[in-house]
């Protein structure tokens, strides 16, 4: 199924309300917008953080996206299957030598026409700098003038923007919701959705890092510095990145069941796994109507099944 730019910039998505085996019987009432169901490959907050770089490669007419990310990375994964789809020729500088054997992730990106271009850990830590940029180019017999470098993980200015948009997507009246939950890498889709969102709306992030405090001082000049209705909590980690506990795969499993609807353990599984946590905390507070964002990666939950 082939799909165009417009298609993608129009789509929408459902709400669904959850029936949550350990919220029976109290007044809390939590729904989820079902960013992953946005398109079978392009989908979730990857394709929120995508599309503005998309459409100004479109509006310059560059023929190309350049952008940054691991053997298991959600960025690429998107970023190859919209390239395959709008047109684009796509190349993915991947973190590290490049294995015997491809992650699932870069054998479909690699199938969609992504070229691959691996890069030393310690030469991929200056993807950000203008020389390290242009010696790329040089390398790839790229012309500069064909080519839309994208941030790692789609971030940025054009990255936050498009997340702006995510709400929208469900049909969504922040106002309808105390809280707005999703899972937090970087901050930037928590700081697009907190500044899409009313001010008396609390948008709480969940990092999926260990010692992300840091995050808060991204978060605060990626959403402008003025804006008060966000959190981030930074003790739900299971252990640091891509970690998992006993615990959080019990609550995967039974949220799955519950639902019939998939996480993955890297980022959406933690965030549920946080709400189960503080659930006397939201008991306290009076909080009874909770959207939880579902940010989509599950192609990534191959990375951690095997
Ligand atoms: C599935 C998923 N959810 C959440 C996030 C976190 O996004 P951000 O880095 O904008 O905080 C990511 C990473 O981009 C992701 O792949």
């Amino acid at each position: 199924m082939t799909v165009t730019l417009k298609q993608l910039l129009n789509a929408r998505v459902e709400v669904n309300q959850l029936n949550l085996r350990w919220l029976a019987g109290s007044n809390i009432q939590v729904d989820m917008l079902r960013l992953d169901q946005l398109h079978p490959q392009i989908s979730g907050n990857k394709w929120y953080k995508l599309k503005g770089h998309l459409q100004q490669a479109e509006r310059l007419g560059l023929s190309t996206l350049l952008s940054f990310g691991g053997a298991w990375s959600n960025h690429i994964h998107a970023l190859a299957a919209a390239g395959k789809h709008l047109g684009f020729k796509t190349i993915g500088v991947i973190r590290g030598e490049r294995p015997e054997k491809l992650s699932a992730t870069l054998q479909d990106a690699e199938a969609w026409g992504m070229r691959l271009h691996f890069v030393s850990r310690a030469d991929y830590r200056h993807k950000h700098t203008p020389e390290f940029q242009q010696r790329l180019l040089q390398q790839l017999r790229l012309p500069s003038d064909q080519v839309l470098i994208a941030p790692e993980g789609g971030s940025g200015d054009l990255g936050i923007s498009g997340c702006e948009d995510i709400l929208a997507a469900g049909n969504i009246d922040a106002r309808d919701y105390q809280e707005i939950w999703l899972a937090c890498g970087t901050g930037a889709t928590l700081s697009g959705i907190a500044r899409s969102a009313s001010p008396d709306t609390q948008v709480r992030g969940v990092a999926v890092l260990k010692g992300a405090d840091f995050l808060r001082d991204d978060i605060r000049h990626y959403s402008g510095g003025s804006l008060n209705n966000w959190v981030l909590e930074t003790d739900y980690h299971c252990g640091g990145y891509g970690k998992v506990s006993p615990e959080l795969l019990q609550t995967i499993d039974e949220f799955e069941q519950d639902t019939g609807i998939p996480l993955d353990q890297v980022y959406t599984g933690k965030m549920v796994n946080a709400l189960k946590q503080k659930q006397a905390m939201l008991t306290a507070n009076n909080i009874q109507r909770i959207l939880l964002v579902h940010t989509g990666g599950l192609q990534g939950r191959r990375g951690i099944q095997h």
